[in-house]
């Protein structure tokens, strides 16, 4: 099979040796280089040989300028298999898995040649990448850790934010799945295969897929792309509270951190909400057979009243505002205005936003303040909505009894119209 190949590439060559010096790019479509002999040869070849050729036009180091030889080494210019990718001139062949990092790296912890392409560009990939999970599996000799190509494909690698590439969000969790939810790949780490399935169920992924929100956190959002951990938090469970900034100042200070902790493994906020499943979270967490705190706090004890005392308010406040709403509603239907009260309706909603974060002291005093103020604003904005209600039925009245008078009056100029026609 490799003579038959070679074979063909020597004709090839001897082809191209004939051709009465036509510039190669106008005889195979994937050349952009004027004297690139490899782009050249292997687009005639077919395979495994044939796709790089056949991918590389739309790789971003083609866009670059850069080519074949800049990471296989040989020779671009010889026309000859043997000249072009001769080891003398550098040729490497296929990179081993275990080089292919430190093959990227060549450039890309280089400052000085990357920042010639783009000034702002990172050049700590690689130092990154040795510090991570992936790196030091790959560097003990495990070669079913993630290298760049992994990540980034091959000879059609893109900008990192191309929605083609498969390191744009929405293209990130298959990236990763194609290690971590094949179970026979991983079976060997005894670690779950579940976090792709469990990460689509979640607010986040909602977020991101359904509402554009690209803000919201993917894989590696939370597990860094290059290292073992995202930048600037002393573990994964951590890093909820570099986005949810609130909830985390609470949760810092209250009863639970020292207990759930957020240093190494799992815990902090993922004790209760999880990680990859994160769902939009109820009262139900609260209380009742799905409730997350009974979990740890028997009836009866300060935790499970605390539990108890949080469902009660913030389920009472809800009720409240919606009620309040429907009032509003009803009377905005009937054309009464209660803007005013609508605008103080959302600071009511706003109180309820604000217990929901107090929560998260797990001090019912907080959680109460909040509760207490909401449901003031639903009660005036509720008796604001029946008053304008009652001003409308008020009307009404008076509607009926003009019409009724108008009624009369119209009646009688009738009368006396017909009465004056009548002849004397
Ligand atoms: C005239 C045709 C021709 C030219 C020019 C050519 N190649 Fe090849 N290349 C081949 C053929 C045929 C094979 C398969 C031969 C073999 O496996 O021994 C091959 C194999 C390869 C391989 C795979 C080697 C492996 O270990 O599996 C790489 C990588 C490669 N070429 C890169 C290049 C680069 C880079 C250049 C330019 C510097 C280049 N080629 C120039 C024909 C060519
Ligand atoms: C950015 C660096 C880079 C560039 C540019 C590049 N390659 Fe590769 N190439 C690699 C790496 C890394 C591998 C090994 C991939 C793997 O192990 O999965 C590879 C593998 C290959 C193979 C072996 C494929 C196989 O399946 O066995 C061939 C052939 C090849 N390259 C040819 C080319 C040709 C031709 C070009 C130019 C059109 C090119 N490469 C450009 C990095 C590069
Ligand atoms: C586990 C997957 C993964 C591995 C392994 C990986 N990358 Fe990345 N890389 C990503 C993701 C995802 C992004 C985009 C991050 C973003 O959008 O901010 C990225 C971004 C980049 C960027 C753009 C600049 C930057 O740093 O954000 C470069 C360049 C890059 N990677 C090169 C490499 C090199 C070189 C290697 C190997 C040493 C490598 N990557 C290994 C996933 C990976
Ligand atoms: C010969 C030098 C060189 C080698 C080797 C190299 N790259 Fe690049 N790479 C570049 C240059 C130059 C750019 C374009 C920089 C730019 O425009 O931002 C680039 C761009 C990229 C980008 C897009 C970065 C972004 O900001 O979106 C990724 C991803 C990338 N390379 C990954 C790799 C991977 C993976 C390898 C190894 C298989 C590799 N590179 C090998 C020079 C190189
Ligand atoms: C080529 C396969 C492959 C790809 C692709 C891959 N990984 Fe991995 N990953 C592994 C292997 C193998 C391990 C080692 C498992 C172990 O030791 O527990 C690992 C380990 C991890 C770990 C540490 C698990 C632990 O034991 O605590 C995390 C986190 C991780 N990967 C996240 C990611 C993310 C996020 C992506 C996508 C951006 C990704 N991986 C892409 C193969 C892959
Ligand atoms: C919102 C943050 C977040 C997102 C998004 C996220 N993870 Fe995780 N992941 C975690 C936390 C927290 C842990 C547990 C902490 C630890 O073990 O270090 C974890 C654990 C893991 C592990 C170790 C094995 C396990 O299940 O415990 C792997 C592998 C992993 N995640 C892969 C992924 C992949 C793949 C994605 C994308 C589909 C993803 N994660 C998305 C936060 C996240
Ligand atoms: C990269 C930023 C980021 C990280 C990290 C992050 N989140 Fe989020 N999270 C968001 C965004 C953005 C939304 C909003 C989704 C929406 O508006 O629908 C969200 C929504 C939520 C929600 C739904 C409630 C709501 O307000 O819609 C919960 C619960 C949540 N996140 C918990 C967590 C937990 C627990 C972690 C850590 C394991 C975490 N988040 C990590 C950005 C983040
Ligand atoms: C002891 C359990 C527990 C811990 C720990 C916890 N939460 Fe919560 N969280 C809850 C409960 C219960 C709710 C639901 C309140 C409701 O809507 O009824 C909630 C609600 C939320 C919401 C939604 C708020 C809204 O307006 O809908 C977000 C976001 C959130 N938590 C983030 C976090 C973050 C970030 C952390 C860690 C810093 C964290 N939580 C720690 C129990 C917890
Ligand atoms: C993983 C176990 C665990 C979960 C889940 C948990 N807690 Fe706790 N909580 C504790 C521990 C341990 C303490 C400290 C010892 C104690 O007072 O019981 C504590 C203390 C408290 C306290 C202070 C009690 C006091 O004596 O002053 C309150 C209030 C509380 N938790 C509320 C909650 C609420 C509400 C939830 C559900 C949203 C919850 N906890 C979920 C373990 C948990």
């Amino acid at each position: 099979m490799r003579r038959l190949t070679l074979l063909f590439a020597l004709a090839v060559t001897a082809a191209f040796a004939q051709a009465p010096k036509a510039p190669a790019a106008a005889t195979t479509q994937a050349a952009h280089l004027p004297d690139d002999a490899c782009t050249t040869c292997h687009s005639a070849l077919d395979g495994p040989l044939q796709k790089p050729a056949q991918l590389f036009k739309d790789d971003v180091h083609t866009t670059a300028g850069l080519s074949c030889a800049d990471c296989h080494g040989g020779d671009r210019t010889a026309m000859d298999p043997e000249g072009s990718m001769s080891k003398a001139k550098g040729f490497i062949g296929k990179p081993k898995r275990a080089d292919i990092p430190a093959l990227c790296g060549k450039c890309h912890s280089d400052p000085g040649f990357m920042r010639r392409f783009r000034p702002q560009q990172r050049v700590d990939q690689l130092e990154l990448y040795k510090t991570s999970v992936h790196g030091k599996k790959l560097a003990s000799g495990d070669m079913n850790a993630a290298t760049c190509v992994d990540c980034h494909s091959v000879h059609d690698i893109r900008t990192v934010k191309d929605a083609n590439a498969p390191t744009h969000p929405l293209n990130i969790p298959a990236t990763c799945g194609r290690c971590h939810s094949d179970a026979a790949k991983m079976k060997q780490y005894g670690i779950p295969t579940n976090q792709v399935d469990e990460y689509h169920t979640s607010v986040h992924w909602n977020a991101i897929s359904k509402k554009g929100d690209l803000s919201a956190p993917n894989c590696v959002s939370c597990h860094g792309n290059h290292g073992a951990k995202p930048p600037d938090v002393e573990s994964v469970s951590a890093v909820c509270g570099s986005c949810h900034v609130l909830f985390a100042q609470l949760y810092e200070k209250s009863v639970h951190q020292p207990i759930f902790g957020g240093g190494a493994g799992k815990g902090g906020c993922t004790v209760c909400h999880s990680n990859h499943a994160i769902h939009q979270p109820t009262t139900a967490m609260l209380t009742g057979d799905k409730a997350i705190c009974s979990t740890c706090h028997e009836a009866g004890t300060a935790g499970a009243n605390a539990a108890s005392e949080f469902a009660k308010g913030l389920n009472g406040l809800d009720a409240a505002l919606k009620q309040s709403e429907a009032t509003l509603k009803q009377a905005e239907y009937y054309g009464m205005e209660v803007s005013s009260s609508q605008l103080e309706w959302n600071d009511g909603h706003e109180s309820l936003i604000k217990a929901r974060l107090a929560l998260h002291s797990f001090d019912t005093a907080k959680v109460k303040k909040e509760v207490d103020a909401g449901l003031a604003i639903a009660a005036k904005t509720k008796a604001a909505a029946e008053q304008a209600l009652l001003e409308k039925d008020a009307r009404r009245k008076g509607l009926a009894i003009s019409a009724l008078f108008i009624a009369i009056t119209v009646a009688g100029i009738w009368m006396v119209i017909k009465k004056m026609e009548r002849p004397a």
